[in-house]
């Protein structure tokens, strides 16, 4: 178990290349199932829900090859076989191999998904969709059973635009027989990579970004090269990062468009932002503004930023709100950051943040991955030293994160946690 310490209150400055999106990879390496022959992906983030994912594919029986960030895998001995259920259960997306499973091999079961604690997250959008695909599903004792000799088209109402469900149903869909179209799509720039993916695989999937997705059904998939897109999640924190140390941070190698609601809010409040054809500027201000967010389904305000988010209005001027509308509990952020000094009270699944003139480091615990973002943000602006425990949740999405946030000038770094006890204090 590590730990990562900050020494904060040192201004950001620099540009640094994106990485690739965790959650368009994770997708995308359940799609790859649907392939009997290699693919190669490029730009794959080695985090470790990546790997965790990786290694449930070897457990049924893909081989799988890393060198650097580009994955070989070829699936094309794909075996019937229980994964193990500790795999599963680490990660939320393993739940999406289900589909694609099935559409494979005729039958797949798996256990429950777990994820960050940060709601119910249930998975019945997935369930419901999939039977209107013609699979037959049982659910006993924690296991989902799924059997189908061809999945066939259907039309498909998501009740929310959950993005995991749009994944998962578009993957399957893609060797149906016939036209599947999912109504109430989510739009988010994840669901497009995994399309973009899967048409370079030879399916013919249409609309994807907007709220309705065709899927036309082929009968075959071939091997492919792809690049997984850039992390606006990981951009995003990283220009978080430096508005909330007064910096100049330049983040490189991304879709500036996928950034609009961040960018917006970021501009209300009182950042300097400028942005390229590929890139974007932040520049913090020590007047920040408190602005109101609500989170959305893309194009709206991420929920994965409201943390991040969050930290960074600790210290702006006046009473900011921020409402979590997609998981009920992502809140996981707020006692730790109070911890340092900041005024934020619960109203529901609203938080109130008063401005304060600044925060202090102190012992803190990372609850989920945003969360541990956010403490690191906070951390990286606050008074003295932040010790930020739980950093596993961290690694679950961000890559070399400490080595990026030093290249811009942090002070900070990864220790074992049993130096906790000899960390010196600042009061
Ligand atoms: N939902 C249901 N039933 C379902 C599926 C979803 O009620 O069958 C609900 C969820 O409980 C939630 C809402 O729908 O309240 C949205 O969930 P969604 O399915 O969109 O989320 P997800 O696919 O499980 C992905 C990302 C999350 C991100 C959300 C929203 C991955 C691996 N995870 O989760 O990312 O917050 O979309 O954009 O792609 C993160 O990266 O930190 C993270 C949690």
């Amino acid at each position: 178990m590590s730990l990562i310490r900050i020494q904060g209150a040192r201004e950001l400055h620099g540009t640094v290349q994106v990485g690739g999106s965790k959650n368009a990879a994770l997708a995308i390496l359940s799609g790859v199932v649907l392939a009997t022959e290699p693919v190669v992906l490029r730009k794959v983030p080695n985090v470790r829900d990546v790997q965790i994912k990786t290694k449930l594919l070897e457990d049924l029986g893909a081989r799988v090859h890393r060198e650097g960030d580009t994955l070989t895998i070829d699936c094309s001995d794909l075996k019937r076989r229980d994964p193990d259920p500790e795999l599963v259960r680490a990660i939320r997306t393993s739940f999406y191999l289900l589909g694609p499973l099935m559409a494979r091999l005729g039958s797949a079961k798996l256990p429950q998904p777990g994820g960050c604690k940060i709601g119910a997250r249930p998975v019945d959008f997935h369930v419901r969709g999939l039977k209107l695909l013609g699979a037959e599903i049982e659910y006993s004792a924690g296991y989902y059973s799924a059997r189908a000799d061809r999945l066939k088209a259907g039309e498909i109402y998501l009740d929310f635009p959950s993005a995991g469900a749009t994944q998962h149903l578009m993957a399957s869909a893609v060797l149906a027989d016939g036209q599947t179209v999912i109504k109430n799509a989510a739009m988010e720039p994840e669901v497009v990579a995994l399309a973009d993916f899967l048409n370079r695989m030879g399916a013919r999937v249409e609309g994807a970004g907007t709220s309705t997705i065709t899927v036309t059904g082929v009968t075959s998939l071939k091997g492919c090269e792809f690049s997984i897109p850039s992390d606006r999640l990981q951009a995003g924190t990283l220009l978080l990062a430096g508005v909330a140390t007064c910096g100049d941070v330049t983040v490189e190698g991304i879709l500036p468009e996928y950034q609009g609601a961040l960018l917006s809010k970021l501009k209300e409040a009182g950042a300097h932002v400028d942005v390229g054809h590929d890139w974007i500027r932040a520049r913090g201000n020590p007047f920040l503004q408190a602005v109101s967010i609500k989170t959305m389904p893309y194009p709206g305000f991420s929920t994965d930023l409201q943390q991040p988010m969050a930290a960074v209005l600790t210290c702006a001027h006046g009473v900011s709100t921020v409402e979590e509308t997609i998981y009920e509990s992502r809140i996981g952020h707020v006692d730790e950051l109070n911890r340092m000094g900041a005024k934020i009270r619960l109203e529901g699944r609203t938080c109130v943040i008063t401005g304060v003139d600044h925060l202090q480091g102190t012992v803190v615990e990372a609850s989920d991955l945003r969360a541990g973002a956010a403490l690191v943000i906070a951390g990286l602006s606050a008074r003295g030293e932040t010790i930020v425990k739980n950093v596993q949740h961290i690694d679950r999405g961000y890559e070399n994160f400490e080595e990026t946030l030093r290249q811009l000038g942090a002070s900070i770094e990864r220790i074992p946690s049993d130096e906790l006890e000899t960390a010196q204090w600042s009061d």
